[in-house]
């Protein structure tokens, strides 16, 4: 991870250097990231894991490009959505056409952070939980699910993948849209992950698939399906 830690000190640098209108509130961010509270992990190796476009910060997943590829404009526009494990909350802080968006994640420094930028840029149809997904009481059922890079994740909060696509296909609308992410191929075999969407087609149709071809090895090589409920 040495090359991350280099990547996030040039990261850094680039905020500093940035002389535009959000450079004081993204120093404010970079101070609360660095005074974290959880004993969890945040996958930003010391800065962020995810860019945030509509504020120039810049972090290790690029979420313009990713929201682009995954056509998050057309899918979410409208639409009441969920986003699982949404981290510093950047996919719908970048993309905000919809009605309505929930961001959950079991880790309370980045949902702070989420919370912080929502304020800022006064998005008032996103609301950020700090919970954990699998256990958390949904009161109504959504439209759109995102599922990026979180059916199981490293730090262990979602290890039971089965239980996790029950649940989602529980709080999915029928005929709702499921936004299906991989891992990076060196953390999960393009095999397994494809098992898995096979698993899903019992209760899903493929819409679209693709591959990410941009990017540091963060975004590069990933797969992606959008499906629909049936
Ligand atoms: C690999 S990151 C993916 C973040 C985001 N979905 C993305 O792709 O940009 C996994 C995220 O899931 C969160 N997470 C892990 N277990 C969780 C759980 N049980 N409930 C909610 N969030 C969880 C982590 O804190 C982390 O932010």
């Amino acid at each position: 991870m040495k090359i991350v830690k280099i990547i996030n000190i040039y990261f850094k640098f680039l905020h500093l250097i940035n002389f535009d209108k959000h450079r004081d509130f993204r120093k404010i961010l970079i101070k609360q990231n660095a005074s974290k509270k959880e004993d969890l992990y945040d996958y930003g190796e010391g800065m962020f894991y995810q860019s945030i476009p509509p504020i120039k910060l810049v972090g290790l997943r690029d979420t313009k490009r990713r929201a682009k590829k995954l056509k998050l404009d057309y899918y979410l526009k409208d639409k009441i959505v969920l986003d699982i494990g949404t981290n510093i909350g950047a996919i719908p802080l970048s993309v905000k056409n919809y009605k309505e968006c929930i961001g959950i994640d079991h880790n309370c420094d980045v949902i702070n952070i989420a919370r912080k930028v929502s304020d800022y840029l006064v998005i008032k149809n996103i609301k950020f939980i700090c919970g954990d997904f699998l256990k958390y009481d949904f009161q109504s059922k959504f439209q759109v699910i995102l599922s990026l890079a979180n059916h199981s994740t490293f730090d262990n909060g979602i290890n039971d993948t089965e239980y996790y696509f029950e649940k989602i296909c529980e709080i999915l609308d029928q005929n709702g849209i499921l936004i299906l992410e991989s891992h990076s191929p060196l953390y999960e075999k393009t095999s397994s992950y494809l098992n898995l969407v096979k698993v899903l087609q019992n209760n899903f149709d493929i819409i679209e698939n693709g591959i990410y071809e941009f990017g540091n090895y963060y975004d590069k090589n990933r797969r992606f399906h959008i499906l629909k409920k049936k």
